[in-house]
Order: structure tokens, then sequence, then C-alpha cells
């Protein structure tokens, strides 16, 4: 395990049976639709192709890119987009991919672009969720795991652009990230 890391709190498999699960009932649940998967770079990769790989109907996927962190834990209510769609969304069943639902900042501000460009539907697709620190009202339609209000990394989700490699998730050490903000 990397020294950096306290403890791991999912393991692979976990994260692998979590992601099989999630594709399933997206699969059933859009099967008549017209499915757009947008990953929300970069935490949310390998959710992403996972993920994809378990849906078993049609589908397509884009990205979009946005900064809310900077290089800390917290976010910092600002959303810069630094990639756009690469395409017209009308007509598209959405399905936003995130990595972890935490203040809610950054998908209230995604869901209200978004939603300006009239596609069909939209919802919300969240490996992990930490209910908690929610600031706004905003809730995920597919939720893979809750998580204590502590600083995870792996499986893509970083800190200082670090860790996003590890193949499970594990609760960063708290002197790694305190007192550096
Ligand atoms: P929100 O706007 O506070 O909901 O922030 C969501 C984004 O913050 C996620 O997409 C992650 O990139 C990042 N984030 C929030 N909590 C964690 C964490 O525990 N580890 C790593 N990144 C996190
Ligand atoms: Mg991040």
């Amino acid at each position: 395990m990397n020294k950096d890391i306290e403890r791991v709190i999912f393991s692979e498999e976990d994260l692998a049976s979590t992601v099989h699960k999630l594709g399933a009932q997206i699969s059933e649940d859009y099967k008549d639709r017209k499915l757009l998967l947008v990953s929300i770079l970069k935490g949310s990769i390998m959710f992403m192709s996972d993920l994809m790989r378990s849906i078993t109907i049609p589908c397509e996927i884009d990205f979009m890119a946005v900064s809310s962190y900077g290089s800390g834990t917290k976010s910092s209510g600002t959303v810069r987009i630094l990639k756009d769609l690469d395409r017209d969304i009308r007509g598209y069943d959405v399905l936003i991919v995130e990595d972890i639902l935490d203040s809610g900042m950054t998908l209230n501000y995604l869901m209200d672009l978004l939603y300006g460009r009239d596609p069909n539907s939209i919802r919300i697709c969240t490996l992990f969720d930490k209910p908690e620190r929610r600031k706004v009202d905003i809730y995920a339609n597919y939720s893979g795991l809750e998580v204590p209000d502590e600083f995870i990394v792996g499986y893509g989700l970083d800190y200082n652009e670090k860790y996003r490699n590890l193949p499970y998730i594990g609760v960063l050490k708290r002197e790694i990230y305190e007192d550096k903000e």
C-alpha cells in the first residue's frame, strides 16, 4: 500500500461490484433512450471506463473538464469550464458521470448549465457520495457508495493531482494535507 494512505476503505473488488450494479440498473432504465454519458474529468475516468463496460445498451460518450478545487481539499464555489462538450445535447438523455458528490456545488452549476441546452433529460450518476457535506440541495439519481467526511483518494480521485492511479480507495493521512491549505 502507498505510504501516504492511512487505510483502504474500498478494495478493487468492492469497486467492481458497485460499478457493475450501477451499470445494470442504467442499462435497464435507459433501454429505449438516447443515452449520452458525460464524464467529468479527470476524477471520473476510471469509473467512466468501468461503468461504460457494464452498460449493455447502446450509448455515446462525451467529456467535460471543470475546475472547482484548486489544489486544496474544499470546493471554492467557483466553477470554471476547462473543456466543454463536443456536441449539441438537444434530444439526448444525458447522464452525468461524476466521481464524488461532496458540497454539490460543482454539479449544481453543471446541471443548470446543461439544462439550459435543452436535453431530453438529465440525471446524475456518482460513484461516491458524502451527504453530510452537502451545501446545496442536490442529489444523485444513481449513487454507488456513501463515504464519511474524510478525504479519499484513488480510482481516479486525487489530492494535488496525485494518487489517481491507486486501484483502490484509501483515506489520505491527515498530515499530508493539514497545514497546507
Ligand atoms: P463539490 O463541488 O464539493 O461537490 O466537489 C466535487 C468534486 O470535488 C469531485 O468531483 C472531486 O473532484 C472533488 N472531491 C470532493 N471530495 C473529494 C475527496 O474526498 N477526494 C478527492 N476529491 C474530492
Ligand atoms: Mg478532483
